[in-house]
């Protein structure tokens, strides 16, 4: 086993330039902010940062409508602002990894523009093309309610063009060589400046065949082709998929001998999370995780409760997202796309300290490596009045000067949350940093913890059986150690008998609080959890340095 696997245990944060620290007065976030906020995550204890798309873009979509891959976009700084922060990064040990947007571009690319002004263009066969509109063109589209097709008539081409987003983002034909020339030179460039790897923007559909002609097979080949050139050029970088795909399509991704993709986000597991926490019952969460335990060795689940999208409940059957949407956005303009919620997590959990610091151990918790979104470590809200995705994107709150200390500017970006019990005054950084009790100080407490558990990223989970509907016991075995994660996902202390097969014997030492417990004469540890409870414990003691074998 290869141990330096540094995707197996980091602790990953989303963010997006745009909306974290403005340095230059103009009401967009930038490079120099992101730089200057890198001794508070490294503070927090992240180790890998993942940017949004930051490359030049008439941002329709939050950056995912690229205009120039080789540019940073200006309100952001320039190319060499990034290599700065990503300097910076690395001098604090952070990695940088960025998103890879390139299943599509803006209409605005001049390879676009280049493609329908003129049939002859090498661009032309750079996007997907049909003279008269498929028949299935309503179907499949991305953004229910909001777009209506996947197929749109260029009026200069004269032609229709595929686009499986919004219609001003053509679909690239990755059935021509070139467009995949351009991809890996894309890749390569980047590496160069030295980022860490690719979260890879909507990878099913990136390798989806999309002809307009009766559907052609996915092409599979096309990961293992992105994952060596990475590797040849640059030998620890890796690619996080997002693929919100059945679990028994997973495998695929990361390819049965682990020679596709190192990781992928866990949209089955994270939908199955909230419906556990929305019912209080631990039962579909457990099937979710036994569902997706199947993976090659070298590949590793980032596991996380919100993103930057909406929270998308798609693969929960009608009665299960019901559920959660009854549970958590009960109001018809929480939801999105008829299948999610557009809401923050603290919102979600009705600011509830106790669910939030649940939440978020339990993701801490799963098998996989945790991914967070800029905020939550704070319990930041969100805004309503936001068209779809923006709501959850508003500026960072770092105190409760003008514009939350995010921007000297009078007009921002976006609004800050500034009414209500998320607002900037009640919920920001410089408070929480002073306050040993707040989320921000519990976060980094976790994040320590979770990095000194690296059972969870490297071993192989089972559940115990604890005999309570609401409580999920996980246990991790690895080099010889093991570790038990328990989580009460309902609002009532309960008691339970906790039994570790094969460590009869063994004391649980929690990590969290100074107790610890022995197993009664029937080999049962007997627990107490409270209300949204979450204990972390070891088995064995301390010593588990010692007693941990080296292979
Ligand atoms: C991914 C992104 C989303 C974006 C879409 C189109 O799903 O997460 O934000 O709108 O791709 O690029």
């Amino acid at each position: 086993m290869i141990k330096d696997l540094w995707y197996k245990n980091a602790i990953i944060y989303s963010v997006n330039v745009e909306s974290f620290l403005d340095s230059n007065g103009d009401g967009v976030g930038d490079f120099e902010g992101l730089s200057r906020s890198l001794d508070y995550l490294q503070g927090m204890g992240i180790t890998c940062l993942w940017l949004a798309p930051f490359q030049k873009s008439p941002r329709r979509d939050h950056g995912y409508d690229i205009s120039d891959y080789y540019q940073v976009d200006p309100c952001f700084g320039t190319l060499g602002d990034f290599v700065d922060f990503t300097h910076e990064a690395h001098q604090r040990g952070i990695r940088v990894m960025m998103d890879l947007a390139i299943n599509h571009t803006s209409d605005q690319h001049p390879w676009f523009q280049e493609a329908r002004r003129d049939p002859s263009s090498k661009y032309r066969d750079y996007y997907v093309w049909s003279e008269t509109k498929p028949e299935d063109a309503h179907k499949g589209v991305i953004f229910p309610g909001v777009q209506e097709t996947t197929w749109t008539r260029d009026p200069v081409a004269r032609q229709y063009y595929f686009h499986r987003f919004y219609p001003f983002q053509p679909d690239l034909n990755i059935d021509n060589p070139l467009v995949l020339a351009e991809i890996r030179k894309i890749m390569g460039f980047y590496l160069e400046l030295g980022v860490s790897g690719f979260r890879m923007d909507a990878v099913p559909f990136v390798i989806e065949g999309k002809s307009p002609q009766a559907r052609s097979p996915m092409n599979w080949q096309l990961l293992r082709d992105f994952r060596q050139f990475l590797q040849w050029r640059s030998r620890d970088a890796i690619i996080l998929a997002e693929a919100n795909v059945e679990p028994k399509h997973s495998v695929r991704y990361f390819g049965e001998d682990g020679d596709r993709l190192q990781m992928m986000f866990n949209f089955w597991v994270n939908q199955h999370v909230f419906l556990a926490m929305a019912t209080g019952e631990v039962k579909p969460l457990v099937k979710a995780l036994e569902q997706t335990r199947e993976r090659p060795p070298n590949a590793q689940w980032a596991q996380f409760l919100r993103n930057h999208d909406e929270l998308d409940l798609g693969r929960l059957s009608e009665r299960q997202r019901q559920a959660v949407f009854d549970a958590m956005a009960p109001d018809p303009d929480m939801q999105l796309y008829e299948r999610g919620i557009r809401r923050r997590l603290a919102p979600m959990l009705h600011g509830d300290q106790r669910r939030l610091r649940m939440a978020y151990s339990l993701m801490f918790a799963l098998p996989g490596t945790p991914v967070l979104r800029y905020g939550d470590e704070l319990g930041m809200g969100d805004r309503l009045d936001l068209p779809e995705r923006d709501s959850g994107r508003t500026p960072m709150q770092w105190s409760n000067e003008k514009n939350a200390g995010f921007s000297r500017a009078d007009k921002l970006v976006r609004p800050i949350v500034d009414e209500g019990p998320y607002g900037y005054e009640q919920v920001n950084v410089a408070d929480q940093r002073r306050d040993p009790e707040s989320l921000l100080n519990w976060t980094a407490r976790m994040i320590r913890i979770r990095k000194e558990v690296p059972e969870i990223g490297w071993g192989n989970f089972d559940v115990l059986d604890v005999g309570h509907p609401g409580v999920l016991a996980l246990r991790y075995r690895w080099l010889n150690n093991s570790v038990v994660v328990v989580h009460n996902l309902t609002d009532e202390a309960v008691e339970i008998g906790l039994r570790l097969p094969g460590e009869r014997d063994r004391t649980l030492v929690n990590l969290l609080t100074r107790d610890h417990s022995q197993a009664d004469r029937r080999g049962l540890h007997p627990l107490i959890m409270e209300p949204y409870g979450y204990h972390w414990y070891r088995a064995g003691g301390l010593g588990y340095l010692l007693d941990r074998t080296a292979v």
